[in-house]
């Protein structure tokens, strides 16, 4: 096995966790990072070189592939520089703030012959993995609509971070796209969308400026539906993607932290994550205090909870093996083509447009633009 040469670009909370991950693969090696501010303490921690510039990063030998793990509004410019210098590419999401910027990026790999992996690391969850495969064998018949529910409720900040700055993050719809990605995995790209929401109850100096209710209103064009819920104005919080269909329905809980399949035989339950001890400390941080009422938010220097490293390098491991040379599976391949990065923000960009205009929008104008 040849050693894979691997950049990141970004080493805050999840750039830095994924170096780690990656460094510990048979034949992976992080050979040099770039991140203004966090960036001289994770190469002496990794051992490798930091750079300053990005086309002296992109434009090195011994990089293979360049991880862009930057805030959400500055991916592009590593994207693309990578794809400059026929660098393979793993981005973080959400991949754009804008479907042209998204598309762009994408073509750019595209068009240079490299690899660009969409980083929706919920598809790695074993729960939605385990759904599209009861799905795609019948047990819950014709998926007929969807429900996503990622809510909680948002305490004062003592600093703002860029997660909550609209032109940042592009706030909870484009920064936690995860479900809105799963759904579209399992009904097909959206037709069309309505969004209705704003921001409710979290105003001043303590607070970010994102709409904090949101809700997403989607149509598949073939009588087949789904419902996404988003914010930081509920103090109930939910977090839960239910898939209703002719036969049964699934329900994924990551508050409550279980799987239910409930079809005319009964109901069967499962783990979300990979193991017993994964799901019990989930649902521990929760319900304990380390939660900011269901809202988390990394910073650079935090480690991820358990579960969630465990499918960063589920994620990373698969990359790699992409890198050497593995052909990428028809459950996966969407992650690979730009057709997850394309179909996710087409309709957050939709959505924001039916909110912005009032009106019911379909996606195909965002993407004929
Ligand atoms: N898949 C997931 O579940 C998940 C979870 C957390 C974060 N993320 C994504 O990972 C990315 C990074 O988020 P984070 O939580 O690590 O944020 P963070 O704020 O902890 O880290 C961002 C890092 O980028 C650095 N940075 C800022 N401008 C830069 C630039 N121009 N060039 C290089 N580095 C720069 C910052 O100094 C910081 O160290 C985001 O896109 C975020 O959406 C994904």
């Amino acid at each position: 096995m040849k050693t894979i040469g691997y950049a990141i670009v970004g080493t805050g909370y999840f750039g830095a966790e994924l170096g780690r991950i990656m460094s510990q693969q048979e034949g992976a090696r992080i050979v040099a990072v770039l991140d203004p501010e966090n960036g001289e303490t994770i190469a002496k921690e990794f051992g490798c070189d930091l750079e300053t510039d990005l086309d002296k990063l992109c434009s090195r030998e011994d990089v293979d592939a360049v991880i862009v793990a930057t805030p959400n509004y500055l991916h592009k410019e590593p994207v693309l520089t990578a794809a400059r210098y026929g660098k393979n590419v793993f981005c973080e999401k959400p991949i754009a703030l804008s479907y042209a910027d998204c598309d762009e990026m994408v073509t750019a790999c595209e068009k240079a012959g490299v690899t660009f992996m969409a980083g929706h690391v919920m598809n790695f969850f074993r729960s939605v993995r385990h759904a599209k495969q009861l799905i795609s064998e019948g047990r819950i018949g014709k998926v007929l609509y969807c429900h996503s529910a990622r809510n909680g409720w948002e305490e004062p900040q003592p600093s703002v971070s860029w997660k909550k700055i609209r032109s940042k993050s592009g706030g909870h719809l484009y920064h936690h796209i995860h479900e809105l990605d799963c759904i579209q995995f399992i009904m097909g790209p959206a037709t069309s969308v309505t969004m209705i929401g704003g921001n409710v109850a979290h105003s001043g100096p303590q607070f970010g400026d994102e709409d904090d209710m949101i809700f997403l209103a989607l149509e598949f064009g073939n009588n087949t539906y789904a419902i996404c819920e988003y914010g930081s104005a509920f103090r109930y919080p939910e977090h839960y993607v239910l898939i209703q269909g002719t036969k049964g329905a699934i329900r994924i809980d990551m508050c409550n932290v279980g799987m239910t399949l409930r079809t005319e035989e009964g109901e069967e339950h499962f783990l979300v994550h990979d193991s017993q001890e994964e799901d019990d400390d989930r649902r521990r941080i929760y319900q304990d205090t380390e939660m900011d009422g269901a809202i988390a938010y990394g910073k650079p220097g935090k480690k991820p909870p358990m579960w969630l490293h465990t499918i960063m390098k589920k994620e990373m491991i698969y990359f790699h093996g992409i890198m050497n040379g593995e052909k990428p599976d028809a459950e996966f391949i969407d992650l690979l083509n730009g057709r997850a990065a394309r179909a996710a923000i087409a309709t957050a960009d939709a959505a924001t447009l039916s909110l912005n205009e009032n009106r019911k929008v379909h996606i195909s104008e965002v993407i004929s633009k």
